[in-house]
């Protein structure tokens, strides 16, 4: 499986987000960070921010759902455009019908876990969804620390999907830079997400993507 980098305009200055999308061409997606103050302790977009970022991204969305209620909210952001939706299996009681509504809207479709919870669980969504994100941090906050403690389940995915013969985007995010996404890698990542390691960086972003993607290799 290529690899693939997705910044994430989180990182970016959200009053200069058509400039800051369009220095990220060569990136595989945008990863879209929506947050509802309620799941997470932070709060972003809305479906008509998204849909405004999908009018003039030069690349797919990667929407990364961190709200309550999935099964209420996340064909809204589908309904934009977004190339793949991403939502938190700890959010929802029935991810199996999150994914069926997702298909029908006509989505891509990623499940995720936080940092503390098992993928066990979920290992049998793997021949379901387009994507599984393991978070790297507890989600809600750019620029935190790479959590190394939860590689493990990064390869549990990876195993399974070579088991069962299926191309997965099988994505990391949080903390993902220089010196750790050799390590996702390693353990069997395709997809990485990046906000600080690509914006605010004294190289360019279009650099920052070509040297992790070298890294990633
Ligand atoms: C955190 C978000 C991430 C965040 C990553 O909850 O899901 O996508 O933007 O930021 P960095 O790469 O700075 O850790
Ligand atoms: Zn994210």
């Amino acid at each position: 499986m290529q690899v693939r980098i997705n910044p994430s305009v989180l990182a970016a200055d959200f009053v200069n987000m058509e400039a800051a999308l369009q220095s990220i061409s060569s990136a595989d997606a945008v990863h879209v960070d929506v947050m509802d103050y309620h799941f997470v302790p932070n709060l972003t977009f809305g479906p008509q921010m998204v849909g405004r970022i999908q009018d003039v991204s030069p690349v797919p969305l990667d929407v990364h759902l961190m709200i309550d209620n999935p099964e209420r909210w996340a064909v809204d952001f589908a309904s934009t455009g977004a190339d793949c939706v991403t939502f938190h299996v700890e959010a929802t009681e029935d991810p199996l019908a999150v994914i069926e509504a997702l298909e029908k809207a006509g989505a891509k479709t990623g499940i995720s876990v936080k940092p503390g919870t098992p993928i066990e669980p979920y290992l049998d969504l793997v021949e379901r969804v387009d994507q599984v994100l393991i978070m790297t941090v507890e989600p809600g906050f750019g620029g935190q620390s790479f959590m190394d403690s939860v590689l493990d389940k990064v390869t549990a995915v990876a195993t399974r999907a070579a088991d069962i013969g299926r191309d997965l985007w099988i994505q990391v995010d949080g903390g993902v830079g220089p010196g750790t996404i050799q390590r996702a890698a390693r353990a069997g990542a395709n997809t990485f997400v990046a906000g600080s390691s690509v914006f605010g960086r004294e190289i360019s972003p279009a650099e920052a993507i070509a040297e992790l993607r070298a890294e990633a290799q």
